[in-house]
């Protein structure tokens, strides 16, 4: 049986770090579903389309390129933001349902992370965890993240914040999966822990479960 490790939570809550680093840990495959989200945002504005209308949206979500999954052009704050109106079409996350639950079958193991893996795409995960940490915290390391990328030229903080309680504020109240904690999932609280303390105790959250397979 593979085992599925689903990592859920917001916008620079520390989960894709989190989930990038369990997948190390036991061996498993990874996989990033905001990079998907991405995906289709990219593709919207790349074919001139309207990220707030489905038609635009389900048809980039037909035509998605995965191997730009590592392309930087998709890291941006913008394309968050495409990503974020493109995700509230229920038909564009249908059209991206299989591909995540065909690769979470992948043996041995997968990580996923995401807003939604835990409580829609793998409702029967063999653990989930559910990373959080305050706005301002979040903020702040995107922040840090986009100062060092780029020190001629550092982003403003408050803007940056604002953008984070935006995106929040979509992704936790639209009418189809919404962000929230499954019922099952294991609550992470960032806010005071950097990646190595994160690490140890995401690691400790699923190591039960994992080992007991
Ligand atoms: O995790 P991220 O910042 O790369 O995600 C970008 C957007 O994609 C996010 O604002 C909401 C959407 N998303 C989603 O709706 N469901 C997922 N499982 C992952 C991302």
């Amino acid at each position: 049986m593979t085992i599925i490790i689903a990592v859920d939570g917001p916008a620079a809550s520390g989960k894709g770090t989190l989930a990038k680093k369990l997948a190390k840990h036991f061996g498993f495959h990874h996989l990033d579903s905001g990079a998907l989200y991405r995906l289709v945002g990219l593709g919207v504005a790349e074919a001139h389309g309207d990220p707030k209308k489905e038609a635009d949206a389900v048809e980039a979500a037909r035509h998605i390129d995965h191997r730009r999954a590592d392309d930087p052009a998709i890291r941006t704050a913008a394309v968050g933001m495409l990503a974020s109106i493109v995700s509230a079409h229920p038909a564009v996350r249908q059209a991206l349902l299989d591909y995540q639950r065909t690769f979470a079958k992948l043996p041995p193991g997968t990580v996923i992370d995401g807003r939604d893996i835990g409580t829609v795409v793998c409702p029967d995960a063999t653990v989930k965890l559910f990373v959080d940490a305050s706005a301002e915290v979040r903020a702040h390391r995107r922040w840090l993240e986009l100062s060092a990328a780029n020190p001629g030229d550092p982003p403003d903080e408050a803007r940056l914040l604002a953008e984070i309680q935006e995106r929040d504020a979509r992704d936790r109240t639209r009418a189809v999966a919404p962000l929230k904690p499954a019922d099952d999932a294991q609550l992470l609280d960032t806010s005071n822990l950097d990646i190595d303390a994160a690490f140890a105790a995401a690691l400790a959250l699923v190591s039960p479960a994992v080992e007991n397979v």
